[in-house]
């Protein structure tokens, strides 16, 4: 499958994680795919629904996403910023990054907000109490070189593209809202924050909001997928027993590496919670893969190795 990557990154982007719901869970759905906390927008993006409604609290990412849409921005346009702005900060340094944050946190507008997104250190996206980007520079002048430049006006061309061709429609509001809207026959895909990670102004999340979360999902007549960790090798997520285990569960188990020596590698099991039996195609999966599916509460310790 070929994974379009979107041009503005954000915490939790789930670009490995497309692929996975898009080719082992076989699922149909008539109406809407709708999505409550669309972040960069890559799992959206890249199931390509017919129709769609793309909802974030965050404006920022909503907005850059409206303004491809309504054309505000172009790929000719992000190349010329860059090219303006990337010579600036060859020449300037941070002084150039700084003044940009400045601006944006005054006057919000994507192209800056695109320029900060890719040229901020680690490429977080945080925000202070008060809302204002509050990311340090990358400490690279020449950040914005041809090439780079050229990658990111492709994403942007590949975005627009899909955008221009399919109905969608991109809000700013609250998960409560958003769930709210979803009817018989739509599918709901949540990638909520995880709860103690990453936390800022537009990505804090409290037991409460999981649990007003639950209760949510739990009496949508949509279909819905929901993301979540299920465990690792020090801790596991309470929440799958204490909530989500009322649903079906797909895990998958993902490696990472913490250093060079294949004794620190661990693992991490990620979830799937869904409020109908999936189908699961296991075809593509990667040698040290396994997928497990648990059934609803009633059967939580009938654990299926597919
Ligand atoms: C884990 S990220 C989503 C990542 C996304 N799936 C991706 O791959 O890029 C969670 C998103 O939820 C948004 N968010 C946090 N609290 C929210 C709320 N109460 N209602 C709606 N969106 C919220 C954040 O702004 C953030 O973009």
């Amino acid at each position: 499958m070929r994974i379009f990557v979107p041009p503005i990154k954000c915490q939790g982007i789930k670009t490995k994680l497309v692929s996975w719901i898009s080719e082992s869970l076989d699922f149909d759905y008539q109406g809407r795919w709708i999505e409550p906390f669309f972040g960069s927008g890559v799992v959206g993006f890249n199931m390509r629904p017919k129709n769609a409604i793309f909802a974030d609290t965050n404006p920022h990412l909503i907005n850059f996403y409206k303004d491809i849409q309504t054309e505000k921005i172009t790929p000719g346009l992000v190349r010329e910023f860059l090219e303006f702005e990337g010579n600036n900060l060859q020449s300037k340094g941070s002084d150039c990054y700084y003044e940009i944050r400045t601006r944006f946190n005054d006057q919000f507008e994507s192209l800056d907000f695109l320029f900060l997104n890719r040229a901020c250190f680690n490429g977080m996206i945080r925000f202070n109490k008060n809302g204002k980007f509050n990311v340090p520079f990358c400490k690279k002048e020449n950040r914005f070189a041809k090439a780079y430049i050229t990658k990111i006006v492709n994403q942007v061309d590949n975005i627009r593209t899909l955008i221009l061709n399919h109905d969608w429609t991109f809000l700013v509001q609250d998960f409560h809202d958003t769930v709210k809207l979803a009817k018989e026959g739509d599918l709901l895909y949540c990638d909520p924050p995880y709860i103690d990670r990453h936390v800022d102004y537009y990505n804090g999340w409290s037991e409460a909001e999981e649990k007003e979360l639950f209760t949510a999902l739990s009496n949508t007549k949509a279909n819905f997928i929901l993301s979540t960790w299920h465990s690792n090798k020090y801790r596991e997520n309470e929440y799958i027993k204490t909530l989500w285990s009322n649903f079906y569960i797909v895990t998958k188990n993902h490696f990472y590496h913490v250093g060079a020596s294949e004794r620190n590698r661990n693992e991490m099991l990620e979830a799937l919670v869904c409020n109908f039996s999936p189908r699961i195609i296991s075809s593509t999966l990667q040698e040290d893969e396994q997928l497990v599916l648990l059934e609803p509460r009633i059967n939580y310790e009938n654990k299926k190795a597919i």
